[in-house]
């Protein structure tokens, strides 16, 4: 089905989830006053800054800023689209997710792909796999590429793991196989497993390869590479991005690394995908390669959220050390305290595949084992290509390791590359300075700036507190009042009338989509420290204060009008309500 999940299931969903248990079952929390508190699952730290309201039903970390209800915390931390956690909020109640018919049988709302679509291409695409997995054994090649495979090493268990498998010498094997209907070979095409020439024909985009499926990291099949098994070029052909394929996001292998490993320590990115499957068929079961590209933040982001210690293996050649520092470079913005990343080079002429079947598993970890931290290979860098014992070297150096060393997150890694940075020219590590340019660091500064005008405190106070609502007058006269936020009050305000009984966390849900969202959740998060008792006064006194003064700021501009030109009528009555407003 494709239709809308109405909104009052989403609401409904929300009311039942308490976020205390569901952020518990992930990150033990602690009772700490009427919160409770954890150690941020989102950034990296000792002391927990991370603060779970039951009243309000949402979390906020001081230290980074993350914020959110049950269904920001589901697609934070397990990185789910809305509707799947939307989905995974359902299944936890055991409640079926409804949809709405639109009639049109077409996802119109959703800008994006909507999460019935890509089931059905991830159907699609495992209809694929399997499809050139049954032609590894069946194709009338299968002899040659099998003793392809056999030539290299890999046994049948380990082809099966990965679900390596061979697209046939034919231009609609696919096509025919699984691109039956005119919608099917729409979506093939769309998927890019099917390709469409300028005069419209269209044909299988894999032939005569070896097939790799690429796996996300929940397992689904969103691409592939295939290898020619002769010296055809190209020597590897890579899925092109579709909708469901961004490869600056996938890691070859780490769907399988994740599935051999019930935890994984240590992560090894190499560049191919024979190098991963190589080392796997000699149990080294943890290693991943980005897919044709460099190694992207995405991509380091994802690995030091799943392991502690990251080693990047590339060959000794130029293009490798070139690599290898685009990874370096990239990691940098994501270095927590707690992980490790190393660096490897290999000999000249060896690659992964071929070193680890040259001196077998043990050595090879062995070698991984003196790979080069990163305090290390950071500096050898440079000092391999600056004369640092020149002041010239000195400030290149410095004026290069800088900016790197400045969006480094974590306080030790930070301290440790500037006193050794300073070491090497020679000044105290306090002389140099440090742009403040850490995402964490400029989440803090925001916030400390993030003052609470009266606008905001009326809306923060309404939004934490539905019920003051009918505490003051409903004036939709004034959501045009020229005051930035009024509009947002008002509807806020006109939510609650309208539904008297609603929960906060579902109030401040119905704002997602806005642009208001990230604003609202703000002021949803600020402590304001107002008694109880004391709480209805407040808020209609900030009412008071924000209404007085734009009745004084229009009883101004009228007044201005009346003594340089006529009030008509509809002024002149407008100034003598404003005046007795004001009185009042
Ligand atoms: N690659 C690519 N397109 C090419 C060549 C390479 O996308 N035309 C990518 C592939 O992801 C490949 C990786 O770069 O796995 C490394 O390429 P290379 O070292 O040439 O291949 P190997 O992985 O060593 O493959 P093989 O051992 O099968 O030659
Ligand atoms: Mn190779």
């Amino acid at each position: 089905m494709t239709g809308r999940i109405p909104k009052g299931f989403i609401d409904d969903v929300v009311a039942r989830t308490d976020i205390i248990d569901l952020i518990d079952a992930k990150v033990p929390l602690k009772k700490a006053g009427k919160n409770y508190q954890a150690c941020c699952p989102f950034h990296n730290e000792k002391s927990p800054s991370f603060s779970v309201s039951p009243e309000k039903q949402f979390y906020h970390c001081f230290g980074c800023g993350a914020h959110g209800n049950a269904i920001s915390f589901l697609m934070e931390y397990e990185q789910l689209e809305f509707v799947e956690a939307i989905e995974e909020l359902a299944r936890l109640h055991s409640i079926d997710v409804p949809r709405e018919d639109n009639g049109t049988g077409k996802q119109k709302k959703y800008p994006t792909v909507s999460r019935e679509q890509k089931q059905s291409d991830y159907e699609l695409m495992e209809l694929a796999a399997k499809f050139f997995q049954h032609n590894l054994k069946h194709d009338q090649n299968s002899k040659a590429v099998i003793d392809y495979l056999k030539n290299r090493n890999l046994s049948g268990e380990i082809c099966q793991r990965y679900g390596i498998g061979y697209a046939p010498d034919s231009w609609d094997s696919i096509l025919k196989s699984i691109g039956k209907t005119k919608a099917q070979q729409q979506q093939l095409l769309d998927l890019k497993v099917l390709n469409q020439n300028d005069s419209g024909r269209t044909y299988d985009f894999f032939r005569k390869r070896v097939m790799f499926p690429i796996r996300d990291k929940r397992g689904r099949v969103v691409g592939f590479g295939g290898r020619v098994i002769d010296d055809g070029t190209p020597k590897y052909l890579n899925s092109p991005e579709t909708r469901i394929f961004h490869k600056g996001n996938e890691l070859y292998g780490f769907y399988q690394a994740k599935q051999a490993n019930q935890n994984l320590e240590r992560v090894l990115i190499v560049e191919g995908y024979m190098d991963v499957v190589s080392l796997a068929q000699q149990g080294i079961s943890y290693a991943v390669a980005a897919l044709g590209t460099a190694t992207t933040p995405e991509h380091m982001q994802l690995l030091f959220r799943s392991t502690r210690q990251v080693i990047c293996c590339y060959d000794g050649d130029r293009a490798g050390r070139d690599a290898a520092w685009r990874a370096l470079e990239n990691a940098m913005p994501h270095l927590k305290d707690g992980v490790d990343l190393r660096f490897t080079f290999l000999p000249d002429g060896e690659d992964p595949d071929t070193m680890v079947q040259k001196e077998g598993k043990e050595a090879f970890e062995v070698r991984l084992g003196e790979a080069k931290p990163l305090l290390d290979y950071f500096f050898e860098h440079f000092v391999n290509a600056l004369d640092i014992t020149s002041d010239a070297g000195k400030s290149a150096l410095l004026s290069q390791a800088k900016p790197l060393i400045e969006v480094v997150p974590s306080d030790y890694y930070k301290e440790a590359l500037l006193a050794k940075l300073a070491r090497l020219i020679g000044r105290d590590a306090d002389k140099i300075k440090l742009a403040n340019r850490s995402p964490i660091a400029e989440v803090k500064r925001q916030q400390t700036e993030f003052q609470i005008t009266p606008m905001r405190r009326a809306i923060g106070l309404l939004l934490q507190h539905p019920n003051l609502a009918k505490e003051v007058p409903f004036i939709p006269a004034l959501a045009n009042a020229e005051m930035p936020g009024f509009a947002t009050f008002i509807a806020i305000q006109k939510l609650i009338l309208d539904e008297p009984e609603i929960k906060q966390s579902v109030l401040l849900e119905r704002f997602r989509s806005q642009k208001e969202y990230s604003f609202l959740a703000r002021l949803f998060s600020w402590e304001h420290q107002i008694d109880d008792e004391n709480l209805i006064q407040e808020f209609a006194e900030t009412f008071k204060s924000l209404q007085d003064s734009y009745l004084e700021k229009r009883l101004e501009a009228l007044l201005i009008k009346g003594k340089t030109g006529q009030l008509d009528k509809q002024e002149q009555i407008e100034y003598v309500a404003l005046m007795s407003a004001l009185k009042s």
